[in-house]
């Protein structure tokens, strides 16, 4: 029997994903333990919805540590301490630095709304939209030194129809995050992700 993982958060915003997943351990079906949530910003909606769920939250000024790595020192510090073992990007902003993501490797999860490698970086609804594509959708994978480049756990495809707005669409993929990242979270809290160069099998 696998003793439970420890999964905290980093969050910019509204926090749907987080509250996805949250729900998700909350609830049993992911057999987790809820760690911290951590956000760059003051007015994020996702530290109010962490007490909701009788989690630390923790607002790290990035005011106060300008130098990205101190800023990073301090979510490493408060992570340590909670003894974290899985993080999830749940629409965190800041690009993570190979300081963070080393000390993480193939420990931080990251959901991306396109089907990568299409479309990466910010805005990616709308860069598939004004692109054109039929098909666009969401990626659930884990973070490496690159924008978007990390190992892929789980992909889904959304339609783009014609009468979409980058809006409508957005709306539609992010149904999918909030399915495909918690599955995510799930199949690696149960030990069934193995990663083998760039690619990520998942075990029966
Ligand atoms: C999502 O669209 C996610 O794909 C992107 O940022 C957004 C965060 O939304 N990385 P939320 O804060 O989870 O609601």
């Amino acid at each position: 029997m696998l003793s439970k993982k420890v999964v905290s958060f980093l969050a910019s915003g509204r926090g749907s994903n987080f509250t996805a997943i949250a729900k998700s351990i909350s609830n049993g079906y992911i057999k987790a333990e809820l760690g911290i949530l951590i956000s760059d910003r003051k007015d994020a909606k996702a530290l109010e919805i962490a007490n909701d769920y009788g989690m630390e939250s923790f607002f790290i000024d990035p005011e106060i540590y300008p130098a990205r790595e101190d800023h990073e020192r301090q979510m490493i510090k408060l992570l340590s301490k909670y003894k974290t073992d899985l993080i999830i990007g749940a629409g965190y902003m800041r690009v993570l630095t190979p300081y963070f993501i080393s000390r993480y490797k193939f420990r931080i999860i990251n959901i991306h709304p396109a089907l990568l490698p299409s479309f990466p970086g910010v805005h990616a609804q709308k860069q598939a939209f004004d692109k054109g594509v039929k098909i666009t959708g969401c990626t659930a994978h884990f973070i490496d030194e690159g924008v978007d480049t990390g190992p892929i756990i789980l992909q889904t495809p959304v339609p783009v129809l014609d009468d979409d707005t980058v809006d409508t669409l957005s709306a539609r993929i992010l149904k999918e995050e909030h399915r495909i990242l918690p599955e995510s979270v799930k199949l690696f809290c149960e030990g069934r992700l193995k990663i083998k160069g760039n690619k990520v099998l998942i075990k029966k």
